[in-house]
């Protein structure tokens, strides 16, 4: 059984934040691992500020789910931008087509358990990453 989370709207950095707490405030109640919190909160960090930065802003939903084994954290990310229209070149350590390190996505491919990536050009962009308790 999978309990809703509460929706973040991020529209500006201090949005970004937010996403920080709430996904450390969940990562906590289900006693996640203090690495693994901070792997999970990195992750939602750079996903969220990319949320932000390409997608021109959308949504965080972050909550807790049960797979019957295993209890963790879920978040997904949307946006209604662009859309990333070559996913092997931005999931390449050092790409960006910004002015970042283009370490986001790759990274946070890297911090979690669980991560899909949903984007069609025009359309947009929505990342589901999930981080299980061991
Ligand atoms: N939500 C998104 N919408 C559109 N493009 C995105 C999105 N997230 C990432 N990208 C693309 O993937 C690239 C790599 O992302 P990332 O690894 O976070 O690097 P950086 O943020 O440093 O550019 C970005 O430069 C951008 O082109
Ligand atoms: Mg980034």
């Amino acid at each position: 059984m999978n309990e809703p989370g509460r929706r973040i709207e991020v529209a500006s950095d201090q949005d970004v934040v937010r996403v920080r707490q709430q996904v450390r405030t969940l990562a906590v109640a289900v006693k996640l691992s203090l690495v693994d919190q901070t792997k999970l909160v990195t992750a939602a960090s750079e996903l969220a500020r990319n949320t932000l930065v390409y997608g021109g802003g959308g949504t965080v939903d972050a909550g807790r789910v049960d797979n019957g084994r295993r209890i963790g954290i879920r978040v997904v990310f949307a946006d209604r931008g662009p859309g990333i229209p070559d996913l092997d070149l931005a999931l390449t350590d050092g790409y960006t087509s910004g002015n970042g390190l283009g370490l986001g996505l790759s990274g946070a491919r890297r911090l979690v358990d669980e991560f899909d990536i949903d984007t069609a050009v025009g359309q947009g962009t929505t990342i589901s990453v999930t981080k299980w308790c061991r």
